[in-house]
């Protein structure tokens, strides 16, 4: 069977190693990719917003199964471009996309199908945004407020003000912070406060399944501090959700969002992530994405047990409510190495020492995201997220102890990591 996987960074390169592992899988082709990804797949010189170019490669080599990594080329269509053509593919219709691509969509969305979520304001400008706030619909002067632009941002349009002088400033800056298109509709929302979860499930269109439980940790320095990342470490661990929670999940959040989307006349197949604060009031929505998560898919990928091309044809045929999946015991982690700068203009090119130590390590994969070949043959930084170096443990403990050990032999200029994946913030 071949396989083509759309993407280039940490969560494609752990889709592919899931791949790898089916008896199944006789060629794995992935468009991009990374120097990592190369030792477990062909790389293919299409980017992820060619559809049509993807599409083209599918036929041509008569792919059997394509899977989609992130959002770009499901918000551009690229499952429709392949199911017009009968090829095989998994991820969200360019329709079930706008869940990610416009938060105005996700949030009027939610409010249609009585899923709890942030109270909410849509503006269509600016200063519509600014006068919003000044009503007072947020509280006062001294409240909480969050503003987020409305469109793709690539993890830069989201600010939680703490309070409305600075929720007014980054109204302002938004603009240039993620470009016009993006901020040309700006949502605000109400701050909620809780612990965050990000749960992610296998949808085919009617059952869903559910993945282990993860915490990203996003700000790039330790006890959460400093500028918002892609993500700088995951872990999963069954103590994330009690069963009731996850029962309270299922019945307010998944079974009354996958039902909205039939009834709009859109079923979601695909990969939904929920990203959830759990409030005192019950868990609520901060938002969809119609994708695995980049660092979390690493996190969970290690765990899973159950061929991966099996459970894409449940998916396809409908029939995932009757097929277990299974996970391995216990917890896992994922440490992302960065370059330095990041996530600023992270400084790239640097040579990576001691991927080969790390890679004796037992239990640990490293999944590579900013890589590439030098002209000698040596892995060198190409990007802000540069490797997530990922284990699995009896217990959460185990699992980070490994990661950090196997973390512990790779070394470039600059690189950072946090050291507090695993540990709840400010500790
Ligand atoms: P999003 O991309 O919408 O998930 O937002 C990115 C991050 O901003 C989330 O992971 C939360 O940490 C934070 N956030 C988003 N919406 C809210 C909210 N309504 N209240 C508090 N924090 C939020
Ligand atoms: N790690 C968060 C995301 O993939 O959106």
């Amino acid at each position: 069977m071949k396989i083509l996987v759309i993407g280039s960074g940490g969560r494609e390169h752990a889709i592919c190693y899931a791949f790898s592992k089916s008896q199944r899988v006789t060629k794995i082709y992935c468009a991009n990719g990374n120097a990592g990804i190369a030792s477990v797949a062909e790389l293919v010189d299409i980017k992820p917003d060619e559809t049509r170019r993807l599409a083209d490669f599918a036929e041509s080599e008569a792919i059997d199964l394509t899977f989609v990594g992130g959002e770009t080329s499901l918000a551009l269509g690229v499952v429709d471009e392949f199911e017009a053509r009968g090829l095989k593919i998994i991820g969200a219709s360019k329709t079930a996309a706008r869940l990610e691509a416009s938060k105005a969509f996700a949030k009027d969305f939610m409010e249609r199908h009585g899923v709890p979520t942030a109270d909410y304001a849509v503006a269509k400008s600016p200063g519509e945004a600014i006068e919003l706030l000044e009503t007072g619909r947020f509280g006062d002067a001294s409240t909480p407020v969050v503003v987020k632009a409305d469109g793709l941002a690539a993890g830069k349009g989201v600010v939680v003000a703490s309070d409305r002088a600075e929720a007014i400033n980054a109204i302002n800056e938004l603009e240039s912070l993620v470009g016009a298109d993006a901020a040309s509709t700006i949502v605000l929302e109400e701050c909620l406060f809780g612990c965050e979860v990000s749960l992610i499930l296998f949808a085919d269109g009617e059952s869903f399944a559910l993945m282990p439980p993860t915490r990203d940790h996003k700000r790039i320095g330790e006890g959460d501090t400093g500028p918002n990342t892609g993500g700088m470490g995951t872990f999963t661990d069954d103590s994330l959700l009690t069963s009731e929670q996850a029962a309270e999940i299922i019945d307010t959040v998944i079974r009354p969002t996958l039902r909205g989307c039939s009834d709009e006349g859109f079923r979601f197949r695909g990969i939904l992530f929920l990203g959830l604060m759990m409030t005192e009031a019950g868990p609520k929505v901060l938002e969809f994405n119609v994708r695995f998560g980049d660092p979390e898919t690493q996190a969970i990928l290690i765990r899973l047990e159950t061929d991966l091309v099996e459970i894409c044809e449940a998916m396809l045929a409908g029939w995932l409510g009757e097929t277990e999946i299974k996970w391995r015991a216990g917890s896992s982690a994922c440490v992302i190495l960065a370059a330095e700068n990041y996530p600023a203009k992270p400084r790239t090119g640097d040579v990576i020492n001691g991927l080969k130590e790390a890679a004796a390590h037992k239990d640990v994969v490293t999944f590579h995201a900013g890589t590439k070949l030098d002209e000698r043959g040596s892995f060198v930084t190409s990007g802000g997220r540069v490797l997530g170096v990922t284990a699995v443990g009896d217990d959460l403990a185990s699992a980070l102890e490994k990661a950090y050990a196997a973390a512990g032999e790779i070394t470039w200029p600059g690189m950072q990591f946090r050291r507090d994946i695993g540990k709840p913030a400010g500790s």
